[in-house]
């Protein structure tokens, strides 16, 4: 499997992963519909885990991306996707230190859990899907 599959694949788990993140918080927070048959704190735990293994994800791509390819003059296309990609790190990153270190902060959780669910769409969109879109068509 060559790099650039390797990487749409994983960029995909990550899309699919933040996207069950974001229903299973919800369901515990009694804001969306209940889909998954589990208690509140296996969703919790699950949710928790769920975004420290996106996060993994995440910067194994961004690794792949900038150690594989070097960064030098990309169309804008590209820099969507590494300025996304990027801000989608931070925000987990953010989210962890809330969770475990600033609990009183942790009410932005929620509202960062959509803002990181967004940004790795954007970097899949414009990346993945730009990428196949592009030189496919
Ligand atoms: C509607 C969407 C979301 C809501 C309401 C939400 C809410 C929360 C809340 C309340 C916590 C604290 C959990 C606790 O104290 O046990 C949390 C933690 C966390 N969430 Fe979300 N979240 C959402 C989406 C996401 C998404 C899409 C991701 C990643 C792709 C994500 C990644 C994380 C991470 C990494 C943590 C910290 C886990 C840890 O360090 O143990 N969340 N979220």
């Amino acid at each position: 499997m060559g790099l650039e599959v390797a990487k749409s694949v994983a960029a995909g788990i990550a899309v699919g992963l933040a996207l069950l993140q974001g229903l299973a918080m919800l369901q515990v927070q009694g804001k969306g519909p209940a889909l998954f048959p589990f208690e509140k704190q296996v969703l919790r735990r699950w949710h928790r885990r769920g975004g420290v293994a996106a996060l993994g994800l995440m910067t194994a791509v961004a690794a792949a991306c900038v150690l594989g390819e070097g960064i030098y003059a990309y169309p804008f296309r590209v820099w969507v996707h590494a300025v996304a990609g990027t801000l989608a790190i931070l925000v987990l990153l953010v989210k962890v230190v809330f969770t475990h270190r600033t609990r009183r902060l942790v009410r932005y959780n929620g509202l960062l859990g959509r803002a990181a669910g967004l940004l790795i769409l954007i970097a899949f969109l414009a990346s993945v899907a730009g990428y196949y879109l592009s030189s496919r068509f």
